[in-house]
């Protein structure tokens, strides 16, 4: 398989290079913005990877992908495989007020309509939208990774919390690979204006236990975007537990203001993976990706 590398990434792509051809390709912008690309060898037959930055600027990072796909189909190229390890527009996944549009399925649609064969991407915000895709919709998970972070990184005892639900699912099968306890925190969304009308601490006796025998805990969420999630279950949590605090994504989209919301609640240490190019990218989802594709590719 040959890779085409979304010059918009940095880190992640400095991983893949060393394990995959690269397909050499021009890209510039148009003086209007407008996007362009060459590829500067042949396609035909080949199996083609292209690697998408999802974040930032969305709305380019999809366009890009459709021109790109396509022109690789009609250039007959034998496989696409379209590498969106964060996916943009992932949350629109419900029409949760009529008239809206259900984004998440509308782009991966889209996707496969313009060529690509099979879409991958790593801790998609749900993966129920997807499910009429079958298994040409691949969402990796990024437990393993998180889980072996942990256990060489931390010392002395630590424990996980869940901001809410959604992501209690994955930070149980996390503290289990990690081996340590974890806590489920609730939280309600306004639909009208998406701010958060509560977060609330449940199992507050169970933190204070943790707290005897943890020097630090773990909050950990698919993405920060506003920091305001992750803002506020680090308040709470500081509230009741003394010990260090680190605030963990996956998917770092950070918008302006969301870090010093951290910081100012309480965080200690920020940490994301490099599926989005942040300061704070010191987890590598590479590896994952890369033996997916040795792997199944
Ligand atoms: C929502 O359910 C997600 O899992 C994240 O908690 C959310 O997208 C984070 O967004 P923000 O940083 O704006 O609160």
């Amino acid at each position: 398989m040959k890779l085409v590398l979304d010059p918009n990434y940095q880190g992640l792509a400095a991983q893949l290079v060393k394990k995959f051809d690269i397909l050499p390709t021009e890209f510039k912008n148009f003086p209007d913005g407008e996007v362009y690309f060459r590829f500067k060898e042949s396609v035909q037959e080949e199996k083609i990877g292209i690697l998408i930055s999802g974040y930032p600027n969305q709305n380019d990072a999809v366009f890009k992908a459709v021109l790109l796909s396509r022109t690789l189909e009609e250039l007959e190229a034998r496989n696409i495989i379209g590498i969106l390890p964060y996916f943009p527009y992932a949350r629109q996944d419900k029409r949760f007020h009529s008239g809206e549009p259900i984004s998440a399925k509308t782009v991966a649609r889209s996707l496969f309509d313009s060529g690509i064969d099979r879409i991958i991407t790593v801790d998609v915000h749900s993966e129920e939208v997807f499910e009429e895709f079958g298994g040409q919709f691949i969402n990796l998970s990024s437990i393993e990774v998180w889980a072996n972070y942990l256990k060489k990184e931390l010392n002395g005892g630590y424990f996980l919390i869940a901001p809410d639900k959604g992501r209690s699912k994955f930070v149980k099968k996390l503290a289990g690979k990690a081996n340590c306890d974890f806590v489920t925190f609730s939280k309600e969304r306004s639909l009208e204006t998406g701010e958060i009308k509560e977060l609330q601490v449940v199992q507050e006796q169970k933190i204070k236990e943790l707290s005897e025998e943890c020097e630090t805990a773990i909050l950990s969420d698919d993405i920060i975007s506003t920091g305001g999630t992750a803002s506020q279950a680090i308040k709470k949590l500081n509230k009741v537990f003394d010990g260090e605090i680190i605030a963990a994504f996956t998917h770092g989209v950070f918008l302006p203001r969301s870090v010093p919301k951290l910081l100012r609640a309480g965080a200690d240490r920020i940490l994301a993976t490099d599926s989005i190019d942040t300061p704070f990218s010191k987890i590598s989802i590479g590896p994952l990706i890369t033996s997916f594709l040795e792997k199944r590719e």
